[in-house]
């Protein structure tokens, strides 16, 4: 699955932020699942960190873009679905 493929190496697969590349960022992803930051962010600027990457909204560069979904709006919706999946999980 996308999300498995390019975004949980940093995000992990619940979105916590323990994938295995997560402990070597300077900042480190946020737990996705917190309901708090759930609630604060809506669709349009996950979709904006997500297609232009974390250098394009004043965050880490290590938040990397993928372009390629611009092109995708399907692919961009499910996404943003799983995203909002996390907060089932609950979160800290
Ligand atoms: C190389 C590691 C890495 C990969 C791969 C990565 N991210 Fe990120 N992501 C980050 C980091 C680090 C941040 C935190 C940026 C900050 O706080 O400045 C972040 C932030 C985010 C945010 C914003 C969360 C917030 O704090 O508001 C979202 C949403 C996000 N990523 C989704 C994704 C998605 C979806 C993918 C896959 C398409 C992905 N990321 C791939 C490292 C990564």
């Amino acid at each position: 699955m996308f999300y498995a493929n390019r975004c949980a190496g940093c995000h992990g697969n619940t979105g916590a932020g323990d994938g295995p590349m997560a402990r070597m960022l300077n900042p480190q992803p946020r737990d996705l699942a917190n309901h708090i930051w759930q609630e604060m962010t809506d669709d349009a600027s996950l979709i904006k960190i997500i297609h232009e990457g974390g250098g394009a909204v004043g965050r880490s560069l290590s938040m990397p873009a993928s372009p390629d979904l611009k092109d995708n709006p399907k692919l961009t919706a499910e996404v943003i679905q799983l995203i909002r999946s996390f907060k089932r999980r609950g979160g800290s």
